[in-house]
């Protein structure tokens, strides 16, 4: 290969996670609103779902897993010159969670900020990394996914609080040399859509320039349901088309944790092997912006994913946002 044909790549070097300690399992929730176990694991596959302590906020969450990817990296705050998480549940309306978090690593340099897809927020950044990354203006970054659920749900009303939780998943991404083909380690392709005429399926009924109020999570699941199968499709198609890969050769399909049946229907439409299927979605619900690093965490370190495998990511979230991006681990 000549030099012109090198170009940069994002390749991820570390991934964390972290789940705050308390369990809220389908049985307190039970006791809570009307429902049963039976009727959660059925619809949705979720067993239990972890709740932020008092006091606990978003960015606290989100320092635990960005220590812990980056000792998996292997580095330190001082590597790192870009920070970027993903929340709905920001700590403040400004600064932002990812300001709280550079100071909290005793990062005084380099820039941090948020981005607002909801559940679709850890593949923006990670499409948003990459493209600072390519272009040689930082090296490397921190993605982020942050959230803190448990605070902007309706705990009366029992066809979300079942839904959801709280956790917080990072990768670190480093600038490295490839040659621009498929082989290269790193972000291959990634593809963002977003639709903002779908707002009333999902949506939060508060904020600072409407309500002065932080609101509370309203959705028509079926309706979400019914869009976030299609939505999951097109976007991975397209980064099959972008790159020539099928859905035969990827190693790994790490779907957004939003729902079991969501997860295996989009996989079986796409003709992905469920062998494949990273789902982690029973341990912890639907944690928005944090489940693809939280599975992305848990499929590291029991070993399944390994470097050189071909992992594609794709997401559905509110307003609506999706997007997929095929990565070379
Ligand atoms: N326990 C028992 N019954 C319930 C519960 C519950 N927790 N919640 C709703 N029901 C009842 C309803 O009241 C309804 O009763 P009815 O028939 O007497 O009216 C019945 O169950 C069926 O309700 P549906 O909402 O139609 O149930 P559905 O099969 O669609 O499952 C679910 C609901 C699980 C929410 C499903 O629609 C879903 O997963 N949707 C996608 C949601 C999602 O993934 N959202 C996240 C998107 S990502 C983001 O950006 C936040």
């Amino acid at each position: 290969m000549t030099t012109q044909n090198r170009q940069l790549r994002s390749v991820v070097t570390g991934v964390g996670s972290y789940l705050p300690s308390r369990v809220l399992t389908n049985a307190d929730l039970a006791a809570m609103v009307d429902t049963s176990d039976a009727w959660i694991v059925q619809r949705t596959g979720i067993r239990e779902r972890r709740i932020a302590a008092e006091g606990e906020t978003t960015s606290m969450l989100g320092e635990r897993a960005a220590r812990a990817a980056l000792q998996s990296a292997g580095l330190g705050p001082d590597d790192i010159d870009l920070i970027i998480v993903a929340t709905s549940t920001p700590d403040y309306t400004f600064p932002s969670t990812a300001a709280q978090i550079q100071a909290a690593l005793g990062m005084a340099h380099g820039a941090a900020f948020d981005l607002q897809a909801v559940c679709s927020g850890f593949i923006f950044g990670v499409a948003t990394a990459d493209k600072f990354l390519r272009s040689g203006s930082h090296r490397r970054a921190l993605v982020i996914g942050a959230e803190t659920f448990s605070r902007i749900i309706d705990w009366s009303d029992r066809a979300t609080c079942v839904l959801f939780g709280d956790g917080a998943g990072a990768i670190v991404l480093q600038a490295q040399q490839g040659f621009g083909t498929v082989e290269d380690r790193g972000v291959l392709t990634t593809h963002l859509r977003s639709d903002g005429r779908h707002r009333a399926k999902l949506y939060v009924d508060g904020g600072p320039s409407s309500t002065q109020t932080v609101g509370h999570l309203r959705m028509k699941g079926r309706e979400v349901f019914r869009f976030a199968v299609d939505m999951t499709s097109d976007v991975v198609k397209d980064a099959f088309a972008a790159t020539g890969i099928t859905a035969a050769d990827l190693q790994w399909f790490v779907p957004h944790q939003a729902n079991r049946r969501i997860i295996d229907m989009s996989a079986a439409k796409l003709g992905i092997d469920p062998h494949k299927v990273i789902a982690t979605v029973h341990l912890h619900g639907n944690t928005s912006a944090a489940s693809i690093p939280l599975a992305l965490s848990v499929a590291h370190d029991d070993g399944r994913i390994k470097r050189g495998d071909l992992v594609m990511l794709e997401a559905v979230g509110g307003g609506f946002t999706w997007g997929s991006a095929l990565i070379r681990w």
